[in-house]
């Protein structure tokens, strides 16, 4: 089945990683970018660039949105500016999830952070981030969306190995590895779209030793 996917956060690493991941498999994509200059980069990729910025209105964030028959977020403050994880990671993703609920969008997914469902687990310099996607995940849990929210552990830009650890709460036992490279997070929420068992479902996910797609049947 055709179906337009758009990327919110899709000049990220692993925003472009879904991107290229989802043209690869013959889908329209539309790659949402903040920047004009960023437009460009998305276009070359082969994906349709729109602009808008996940703290603008719901408004225009919604019309940016609109047709889409999946949105998948990548966005997120990429940097510690004070704030800016209450602002883009809480309030940001809370928007673009009352954007696609206004866009009549269906399916959603999250890449959100292992730990964001327990911040006080996660590292300390974390806590803040964690938190703010901790809010933002429970707002698309609760709204009637088919949602879906990835948890992956530190991310790496190693190439993907296409082996993963996924469970609904991973035991992060001190010393046990947690990073997954961004190639393997790409590969698993693309996968997931029309994966059933990962429909309105949460789940950690770091670098294991299952396939992709038994790894996401189990989960
Ligand atoms: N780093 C880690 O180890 C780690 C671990 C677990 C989970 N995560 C999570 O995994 C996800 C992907 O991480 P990443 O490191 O690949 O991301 P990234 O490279 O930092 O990309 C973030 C993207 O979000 C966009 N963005 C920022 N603010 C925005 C706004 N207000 N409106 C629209 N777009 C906005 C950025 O656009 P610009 O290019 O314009 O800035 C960029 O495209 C994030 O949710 C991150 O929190 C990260």
């Amino acid at each position: 089945m055709t179906m337009l996917v758009t990327v919110l956060g899709a000049t990220g690493k692993t925003g472009a990683l879904i991107v290229a991941e989802l043209l690869a498999r013959g889908l329209p994509v539309r790659g949402v970018v903040r920047r004009p200059e960023a437009a460009d980069v998305v276009r070359s990729q082969g994906a349709e660039p729109v602009l808008a910025d996940l703290r603008s209105a719901t408004e225009p964030l919604a019309d940016a949105l609109a047709g889409s028959d999946v949105v998948i977020n990548a966005a997120a403050a990429s940097d510690p500016q004070p704030g800016l994880a209450e602002a883009v990671d809480r309030d940001g993703a809370i928007n673009a999830v009352n954007a696609a609920r206004k866009a009549d969008v269906p399916r959603f997914l999250q890449v959100s952070s292992l730990f964001a469902d327990r911040p006080d687990q996660g590292p300390e310099f974390l806590h803040r981030v964690l938190r703010a996607k901790e809010v933002s995940d429970r707002a698309l849990a609760d709204s009637d969306l088919s949602w879906t929210i990835v948890r992956p552990g530190g991310l790496t830009d190693d190439p993907g190995t296409g082996l993963v650890r996924i469970a609904d709460r991973l035991d992060i036992a001190p010393g046990v590895p947690r990073t997954i490279p961004r190639a393997d997070v790409a590969a698993v929420t693309v996968a997931a779209i029309d994966a059933p068992s990962s429909r309105c479902r949460a789940f950690d996910l770091t670098s294991g030793d299952t396939s992709i797609p038994t790894a996401l049947s189990g989960a």
